[in-house]
């Protein structure tokens, strides 16, 4: 299938950096043009130009907040007056907001429900529709190991991620026999600035994490074979399945311990070692309490 990309455009949104920016290297490195988006316009001016000297293909440059309101719209459009016809979306643009449900900030939380959920869906439906008429094309909705289970003090974002594999999910069978392919793409702990824009700076550095070379490497190898969803990697994947043993009360309980906030004067030393997410064990005294909760 990615074969027959080359010469065709994707659009990648969140290519300013992180994983955007690193699907769009791989993509040109295949020989797709490109219509990079985010708000910040020169990473994405820098990348345009080193992707036309590496691989000589054309990129154009949208900026948009795509959690303002119409903006995905808008997008849409921009893309059909230059006379584009996107075969690859990624719809990768996203974050994540750490805090306590008592002072976290609301607005923000609002602009994550617009952006990883509602632009998400409105791209699409918008570019998903012409790709059903022609008979090919492909989606990769970005998601998140998060989307397998709920997460304390990163709720929203949890939550939003579900809705992303959910829904990716429904539109892969929907679509599957009609040359279409939506995936959603689980990434674990990867290393971009992520965790620093979600206002936990410092959590990477303490816990093991993928390069997003080689989480874009894994997402095209799923692509290619069609798949509904893909997690990076085996240590990813088997946590993903092993949250489904456990009770939600354990797993949600278990989850606490990410993101939980410290008073200053309990905040662990820098150099200290924390312990990487351990799995979640079934526990059978659990099943018991949600059976009556
Ligand atoms: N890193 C991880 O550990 C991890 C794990 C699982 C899933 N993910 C998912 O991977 C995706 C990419 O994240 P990343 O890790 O690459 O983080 P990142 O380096 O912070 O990249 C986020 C991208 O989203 C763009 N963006 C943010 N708000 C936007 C807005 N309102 N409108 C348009 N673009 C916006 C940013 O560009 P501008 O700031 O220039 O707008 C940036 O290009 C996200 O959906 C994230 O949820 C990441």
């Amino acid at each position: 299938m990615l074969d027959r990309f080359a010469d065709r455009w994707a659009l990648v949104t969140g290519a300013s950096s992180g994983i955007g920016a690193t699907f769009a290297e791989q993509l040109a490195a295949r020989g797709m043009h490109l219509v990079l988006v985010a708000r910040r316009r020169e990473p994405m001016q820098e990348l345009a130009a080193r992707l036309h000297t590496q691989h000589g293909t054309r990129s154009e440059i949208l900026t948009s907040d795509l959690a303002a309101p119409h903006q995905a719209a808008a997008l849409h459009e921009a893309v059909s007056r230059r006379g584009i016809e996107i075969e690859l979306l990624l719809n990768n643009a996203g974050f994540a907001v750490v805090g306590d449900a008592a002072d976290v900030d609301v607005d923000r939380v609002g602009e994550l429900v617009r952006l990883n959920i509602g632009a998400l869906t409105d791209l699409t439906y918008r570019f998903l529709q012409p790709m059903l008429q022609r008979g090919h094309g492909a989606i990769v909705n970005v998601a998140s190991v998060a989307a397998f289970q709920p997460v304390a003090y990163m709720a929203a974002y949890a939550a939003s991620k579900s809705y992303v594999l959910h829904f990716s999910e429904g539109l892969w069978a929907e679509t599957r026999d009609r040359g279409v392919t939506v995936m959603a793409l689980c990434p674990g702990v990867t290393r971009t600035s992520f965790f620093d824009v979600a206002g936990v700076p410092g959590w990477l550095k303490k816990h093991r994490s993928q390069d997003p070379e080689k989480v874009v490497r894994n997402a095209l190898t799923s692509l290619e074979k069609r798949r509904q969803y893909a997690v990076s990697g085996w240590g990813n994947w088997i946590l993903s399945l092993l949250v489904r043993l456990a009770t939600r009360r354990r797993v949600v309980i278990e989850s606490m311990k990410y993101f939980r906030p410290q008073p200053k004067s309990e905040e662990p030393d820098a150099e200290a070692t924390v312990q990487p997410p351990q799995p979640i064990e079934s526990d059978r005294q659990n099943r018991a309490d949600d059976a009556v909760a």
